[in-house]
Parts: C-alpha cells; structure tokens; sequence
C-alpha cells in the first residue's frame, strides 16, 4: 500500500528519481509524473491502463514555467488564464519540443493547467519540470477525490499519496482551446461555461463522442461506477424499483427518499446548491458502487452552471 502524507520533499524526491505521487489538486487527486521524463510517462498510462491515444495534462506551478513549454500564448486563451488560474482551467497551447510526443499523443497542442491548491502549487514550483497527471483512477472509473480513495484503487502500485484533504471543486478541469480565433470548450468542467463566455464572449462547445478524435478522452461511457446507472425521474423510478423488490440505490440532488436505508441512498445537497453537489459527486457515486445494490438511480440536475458539468458526468456514468 502506498504511504499517505503531507511531505512535500518527499514526494519531490520520488517524481525526480521518475516514481508517481499521488497528488491533491482543488478539481480531483491527479497520478503525477514527471512530464518529462518518458519513462514515467509510459509509468501512468501503465498504472492507469489507459490507451496512449488519450493525452495527459501537464502541470505546472506559474504562467513563466507554462511559457517554457510553448511556441506562443493565443492571445484569447492568455486572457482566461489571466482570470482563471490557478485554478480548474486547462488550456490546450501551441507545443514546442520540450514537451515529449507520448505526452501529447502526438498532437502539436499541450494541456496545461496551473492547480489551485496550495500544497500542490508548492511542490511544482518545488520543481524544475511540469507534472504530468491525470486523474488518478483506473482507466474509465470514478475520479479520485480523497486520498482514501487513490488507495483504494492504485495503492499497490505507487510509493506515496500527497495527502491534501477533500476536492474542494470535486469535477475535473474545463478544458479550452481556441481554432481560427473560436474558443471551444472540450470538456465541461470546474468552471461554468458562463464564466468563462464573461472573458473571451460567446464559446463553441464541442459535441463530445467517442468518434470526436479531437477531444479523445471524451469517451461516452467514463467517470462510471461499476454498478449500472439510470437516470430519469426519481419518483417515478424509485416506485417503481420498489416495487420490483429491488435492492437499489438512489444519488439524489436534493430529495430525501425516507423509506430507504440511509447506505443505499446520497443527497448531493441538501440545501440544493450546485457546488456542493459538485464536491459530493464523485464520492457519492463511489459510495453507492460499494454498497449492495444492483442499480444507481439518479436524477440529472438543473442544467445551468455547474450543473451543467455534473449532467456531463452523471450521462457519461449512465452510458455503458
Ligand atoms: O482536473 C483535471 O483536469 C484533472 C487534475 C488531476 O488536474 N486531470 C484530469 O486528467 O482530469 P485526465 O487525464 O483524466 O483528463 C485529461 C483530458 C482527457 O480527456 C484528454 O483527452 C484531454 O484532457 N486532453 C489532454 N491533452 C489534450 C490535447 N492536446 N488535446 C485535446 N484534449 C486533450
Ligand atoms: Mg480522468
């Protein structure tokens, strides 16, 4: 099992002699490498099982470091990097040569992000390269968003977990780039396409399928819980599953269902509010995957916001 700490020189010293950390970041728990270094690089897809076709996210601790892995910063997505990082932001740039091809899968753009969370920020500008990291769960699974979690599921296979508390966003990254002047957004995320449409004015949002070979992370069926998902009317499914005898459990935005057992049912948010239910999202999901039921029922929320985001992964999770 992989020792849990908050001992920032020891986990340098692990990325640099090529190991992976498990890492906090404010959005989900990231499996860090140095993005440099391709032997670590093939280490997390390896550890991840993820097909090399899906790109990583390289991390960085200030704009001057990010500078230092392009060719040139688009002036649209300078101004949403002014606004938004650090934080849940990543930026698809211009690559140079620095940044190796296993990284970026051979694509000419690099995702970068600077993390918003402190214990994070120290440790990379700790170091001299960038981290690459995805999130740090199996291929396809629920996003880690406690380092319990991490334990659970690549434990065996990575020396240290930098211990830096709960997500605090809980959904991964917005990802955006910008083509022939149009910003895109790839992948709906810690921050609202509204926020950003406030900086760099009206957005394309590309429609995300496993065919789209541009965002190629963006599978159909990802973020899911082993134990299948339906999503619809609460109500309706809740009587009728009762109905069948069926041991189910429910993700609810805000509803409690008092009839079921407490373990077999998650309330994102009580009071209904948006970045809460956020925080709770993956956690929950993990939670109802662990409990004996043989379906998650689930509501989408309302498509405004985060909501929007957390929609994005409920379907994701419902699509197998
Ligand atoms: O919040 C986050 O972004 C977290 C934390 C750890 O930073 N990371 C994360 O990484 O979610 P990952 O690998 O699970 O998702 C990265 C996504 C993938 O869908 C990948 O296809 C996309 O970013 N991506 C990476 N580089 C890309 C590129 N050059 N062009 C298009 N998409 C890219
Ligand atoms: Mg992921």
């Amino acid at each position: 099992m992989a020792e849990i700490g908050t001992d920032i020189a020891k986990a340098s010293q692990l990325l640099r002699e090529g190991k992976l950390v498990g890492m906090p970041t404010e959005t989900v728990y990231g499996l860090a490498g140095n993005a440099l270094n391709p032997e670590a690089v093939t280490a997390i897809f390896e550890t991840k099982k993820r097909p090399s076709f899906d790109p990583l996210i390289i991390h960085v601790g200030s704009l001057e470091q990010a500078r230092s892995f392009i060719r040139f910063f688009p002036e649209e997505l300078m101004a949403l990097a002014e606004s938004f990082w650090p934080g849940p932001l990543t930026l698809l740039l211009p690559k140079n040569d620095k940044i190796p091809d296993l990284v970026t899968s051979g694509l000419d753009t690099v995702a970068v992000r600077i993390p918003g969370h402190s214990l994070t920020r120290e440790l990379l500008l700790n170091l001299d390269f960038p981290l690459a990291a995805p999130s740090a769960n199996p291929f396809g699974y629920i996003s880690p968003t406690r380092a319990l979690h991490v334990q659970d599921q690549l434990g065996d296979k990575i020396p240290y977990i930098l211990d830096g508390g709960d997500c605090t966003v809980g959904l991964e990254s917005t990802i955006v780039g910008v083509e022939q002047g149009q910003v895109i957004v790839y992948r709906l995320g810690g921050i609202p396409v509204s926020a950003i449409e406030q900086v760099a004015g009206p957005v394309l949002i590309l429609p995300q399928s496993s065919s789209n070979p541009k965002s190629p992370g963006m599978l159909k069926s990802h973020y899911a819980p082993k134990t299948p998902v339906l999503l619809g009317d609460l109500d309706t499914l809740v009587s009728e599953f009762s109905q069948r005898g069926e041991n189910f459990g429910v993700l609810s935005f805000n509803k409690v269902f008092p009839e079921i057992p407490d373990a077999r049912q998650v309330i994102l948010s009580p009071s209904g509010d948006l970045g809460e239910a956020a925080r709770n999202l993956f956690s929950g999901m993990r939670l109802l995957d662990k409990a004996d039921v043989s379906v998650i029922l689930a509501e989408e929320l309302p498509e405004k916001d985060l909501g929007k985001a957390i929609n994005d992964r409920l379907r994701r999770a419902a699509a197998k």
